[in-house]
Parts: structure tokens; C-alpha cells; sequence
């Protein structure tokens, strides 16, 4: 699976090559590659405290690998000048795992928020773009509403609309669905499947839900021991001989 460093490869729009990660002696992350191909949607299931949330928290620099190299439309963050990094890592967009909304701000504000803080924003499309966001997850009616007002499920909308403001290009999403009971988790789970349709976007999926994963997954990655030890299809890997892979699909 080793491949040659990040040399901009036509569609490939994500890359991880080599990446190493550790906490003081414990080594997390032991070689980790990756290439994730524009319009693709990967899932990747790992068991619980194995790294997940920190290969996608080294994707949008909240971490940063011990060494390897993280590549996004062909070019590699070391390589970059800062406000170069800075715009490039605006094309990522990142649901955390508890979806974090301003409990102190309404819908609207909370939308608001991340575009405002840009250098070049423009005020004038601001309530359109809002719109636009809460349109694409159907809750334009909650857009005075205080989180406190809101659902679980709905709460995990909205911040799903917030990551669209920015009109990403790549969505990371961490498990997005944990938490929240079937019914909900169906929802999101059909929604994230519209936003790779409707919007096209590049999708990193950290679940456990493998309704979910069946859904939405083109790829699957497992994670092992701080390594994918292997790759492929839903359909290839519910059949696979490693029991340890084939132990994520065996559920009822
Ligand atoms: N900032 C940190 N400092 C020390 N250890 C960390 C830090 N972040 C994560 N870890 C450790 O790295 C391991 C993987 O964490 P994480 O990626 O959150 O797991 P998961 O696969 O459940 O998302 C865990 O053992 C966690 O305790
Ligand atoms: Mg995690």
C-alpha cells in the first residue's frame, strides 16, 4: 500500500503518506496511508481509542503527525506559506464528534459565525447563505431558534449546515451518528448521502453505525494497531477471513 510522496495525481484531493503519530511514548498512529479520490466518500472504522479522531484532528492541523506527510489537492501543508494553509484548511470542513453549537446564539448566529470571521466575507449574501445552509438540511424553520430549542438530531443538522458555509470541499465527519437513537440516525445518516449528491462533496466518515457505512460508504478503511490493515467495498469486507474486520459487519 506504500506509495511515492504527493506529487498532485489528478483527482486525488486527499493523501496521507507515512503518517506517524504518538503521545509522549505511546504510539498511536504507526504508518498510515491514504488516498482519498475527489467525490469519494470513505469510512473509517477502527475500535474505540485507536486513533480515529486523531488522524482526522491531523487533517485539519488541531493535531500534528509526529511525521509523514498530509497532502490536500495535491499540495502539502508543510509546503505552504501560513495564510496559504489557512485558505486551504478553510476547504475542510470538520463535524466534531459532540457538534458543539453556541447555546448562547440562535440558529442564524450560529451559522453566521464562521463566515464572519473570514478577512474577505461579504455581508450582502450573508442571509442567503444561511438560507442556502439550512435549506440543504431541512431546517430552514429553526433559523431563530436557540439550541436549547433544538433535537439531537437536529442540533447534528445544524451543525452540519454550519460546516457547508464554508462551502467545503472536503467534510470530515466524526462519528456523526453516535448518540443518537436508530430513527435519528437514519436521518443523518441519508442526509450526509445528500450532501455527496447534491453538493458533490469529498467525504472522511469515522462510525461505528454500519447502517450507516452501508449507505454511504464507496470505500471502507479498518484500523488496526496504528495501520489500515485493510481496505475495499462493504461488500468485500463483510466477507472478509481477517475475523477482526469481518467483526464490524457481524451485527444485528
Ligand atoms: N492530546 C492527546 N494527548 C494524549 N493522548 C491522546 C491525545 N489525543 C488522543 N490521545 C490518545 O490517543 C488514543 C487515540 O485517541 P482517539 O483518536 O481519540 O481514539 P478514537 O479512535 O476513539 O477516536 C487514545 O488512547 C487517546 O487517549
Ligand atoms: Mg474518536
Amino acid at each position: 500500500m506504500e506509495k511515492e510522496v504527493t506529487e498532485n495525481n489528478g483527482d486525488s484531493i486527499l493523501e496521507l503518506t507515512n503518517i506517524k503519530k504518538s503521545f509522549g511514548n505511546f504510539e498511536v498512529l504507526k504508518d498510515i496511508n491514504l488516498t482519498v479520490q475527489k467525490g469519494e466518500t470513505v469510512v473509517l472504522l477502527g475500535k474505540s481509542g485507536t486513533g480515529k479522531s486523531v488522524i482526522l484532528k491531523c487533517i485539519i492541523g488541531l493535531e500534528h503527525q509526529s511525521s509523514g506527510k498530509i497532502a490536500v489537492f495535491g499540495k502539502e501543508f508543510s509546503e505552504l506559506r501560513e495564510e496559504e494553509e489557512n485558505a486551504f484548511r478553510r476547504k475542510i470542513g470538520f463535524l466534531f464528534q459532540s457538534g458543539a453549537l453556541y447555546d448562547s446564539m440562535t440558529v442564524r448566529q450560529n451559522l453566521e459565525f464562521p463566515v464572519i470571521r473570514q478577512p474577505d466575507y461579504k455581508k450582502e449574501d450573508l442571509t442567503e447563505r444561511v438560507e442556502e445552509a439550512l435549506n440543504n438540511v431541512g431546517l430552514i424553520d429553526a433559523i431563530d431558534k436557540f439550541p436549547s430549542e433544538l433535537s439531537g438530531g437536529m442540533k447534528k443538522r445544524i451543525a452540519l449546515a454550519r460546516t457547508l458555509m464554508l462551502n467545503p470541499e472536503i467534510i470530515l465527519y466524526d462519528e456523526p451518528t453516535t448518540g443518537l437513537d436508530p430513527v435519528t440516525s437514519n436521518e443523518i445518516s441519508h442526509l450526509i448521502l445528500d450532501m455527496q449528491k447534491k453538493l458533490k462533496v469529498t467525504s472522511l466518515i469515522v462510525t461505528h453505525d454500519m447502517p450507516c457505512t452501508h449507505l454511504v460508504a464507496d470505500r471502507i478503511v479498518v484500523l488496526k494497531e496504528g495501520e489500515f490493515t485493510a481496505e475495499g467495498t462493504y461488500d468485500e469486507l463483510s466477507k472478509s477471513k481477517d475475523d477482526f474486520v469481518r467483526g464490524f459487519f457481524e451485527f444485528e
